[in-house]
């Protein structure tokens, strides 16, 4: 078992480089499924959502091979059958992207259902939904969801709550329907432009995607591609964050700067500066921080996958601020945590209240989530003293290389090995 051990108190400088988007990722590579052909897919991040997804992919029958650190190239034609097994699926909740994948190539998905980050319920009502319009019928039994279809036919599909992961799904499912299919209120995020740019990559017709109405004509054949996945906006957010934190001067580099506009407007809110550039930010940070209040939204709302690094940050701000996380029911069960090092937060339902504090004192801690364990991060960078963060794979999930990119721009930070008798050491 991993564990992280921060020295806090260093300010941050120097240059990080961004890998590609986990969400464009794990989006994409199930995407190849659909391909009729080799998929050559660039930029892919080096982390262990991938290598899950890939070896999901392998176990199916899939030709998957790793061309070099960022590239992979699927074959998606020796896969034969339409079933994902519990034992495949349950460590990764994008697993989900099989159930429209698999629809969309055999017009069948077996699929368990997944595992992944909890923040509670995590329902799949609107992906049913979907599928349901393009004329599939389902059963959702032992955990498993089997969804068929005689003929998939494109229809008009309203989402009842703007979903990316329902967005997703039934683009892939629709891609090769028969006909015309039009997403109402559909997610805007970064990665489902790029899942669509993929897919007309490969000869789909999807329009529209980044609006919230997408329109996709459905196709007979799909080809294979080459195609890059864009930089992760979550992980340039997050050093971003920890630049203003720990204070410093850091430039994040493979950037696009256009989808960091919400995380860049709080920053600046708060006192610290940020230069754009074509593909980089500069994060300046040398004063004090200032209160502001947070609403996560979906996109181009601020990004709930930023909140808990944010709450970090307006934890050591002046004032209170008050942070409204409207995405998700339950993502603050990592504010446990951080009132360890000595923050002070109260959270009532969605509503979390930061009295900012003069400082975090290091304590031992857990990443209780892949965003969580991030923030926990950040945290033990501004607190005095030793931080230790336990339960590390779920950082490890989503972010590459993390350990060495703080340590590249002044972090104190370094991973241990933690035996079961608790004896760690380090490597
Ligand atoms: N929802 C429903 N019914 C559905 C689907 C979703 O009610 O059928 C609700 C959810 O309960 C939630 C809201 O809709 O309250 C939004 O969920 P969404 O489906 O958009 O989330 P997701 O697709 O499961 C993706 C990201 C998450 C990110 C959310 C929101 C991936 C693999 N995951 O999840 O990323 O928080 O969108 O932006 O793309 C992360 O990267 O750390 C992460 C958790």
């Amino acid at each position: 078992m991993d564990r992280f051990i921060i020295t806090g108190g260093n300010r941050l400088f120097g240059d990080v480089s961004i890998s590609g988007a986990k969400n464009a990722a794990v989006a994409i590579i199930p995407a190849a499924i659909l391909a009729d052909g080799v998929c050559r897919i660039e930029n892919v991040p080096n982390i262990n959502d991938v290598t899950i997804i890939a070896r999901i992919l392998r176990q199916m029958g899939a030709e998957v091979k790793s061309v070099n650190h960022s590239t992979l190239e699927i074959d998606p034609r020796p896969i034969v059958s339409p079933v994902a097994s519990y034992e495949q699926v349950h460590q990764m909740r994008a697993s989900y992207y099989l159930m429209g994948a698999l629809l969309g190539r055999f017009s069948r998905a077996v699929v368990a259902m997944p595992g992944g980050c909890d923040f509670g319920v995590r329902p799949i009502d609107q992906h049913l939904k979907g599928f349901a319009a393009l004329g599939a019928s389902y059963n959702l039994e032992g955990g498993i969801v089997d969804v068929k279809a005689d003929q998939l036919t494109g229809n008009n599909i309203y989402l009842d709550v703007v979903s990316v992961g329902a967005t997703v799904n039934i683009m892939l499912a629709a891609v090769k329907a028969r006909g015309l299919t039009v997403i109402e209120n559909a997610a805007k995020e970064p990665h489902i432009v790029d899942l669509a740019n993929f897919l007309n990559s490969m000869g789909a017709d999807v329009r529209g995607a980044g609006t919230d109405v997408i329109k996709i004509r459905g196709v007979s054949h799909l080809e294979g591609t080459t195609y890059s996945i864009i930089p992760d906006q979550i992980e340039a957010g997050t050093y971003m964050v920890a630049a203003a934190a720990a204070g410093g001067d850091v430039t994040v580099h493979n950037v696009i700067p256009k989808h960091l506009e919400s995380i860049t407007a709080k920053l600046e809110e708060m006192g610290v500066t940020v230069e754009e550039y074509d593909e980089a930010v500069r994060i300046v940070r040398d004063g004090p921080l200032n209160k502001c209040n947070i609403k996560t939204m979906p996109h181009p709302g601020f990004p709930t996958d930023m909140q808990p690094q944010f709450t970090v940050l307006l934890s050591i701000a002046n004032g209170t601020s008050i942070v409204n996380e409207s995405v998700w029911d339950y993502r603050y069960r990592y504010v446990d945590e951080l009132r360890r090092l000595g923050a002070q937060v109260s959270v009532d339902g969605k509503i979390a209240v930061i009295e900012g504090v003069k400082e975090l004192v290091g304590a031992p801690v857990r990443a209780t989530d892949l965003r969580a364990g991030a923030a926990m991060i950040i945290a033990g960078l501004v607190a005095r003293g030793t931080t230790q963060i336990d339960e590390v794979e779920h950082i490890e999930r989503g972010y590459e290389n993390i350990v060495e990119k703080f340590q590249a721009i002044g972090a104190d930070i370094r991973r241990t090995f933690v035996y079961e008798n608790s004896n760690s050491k380090a490597i």
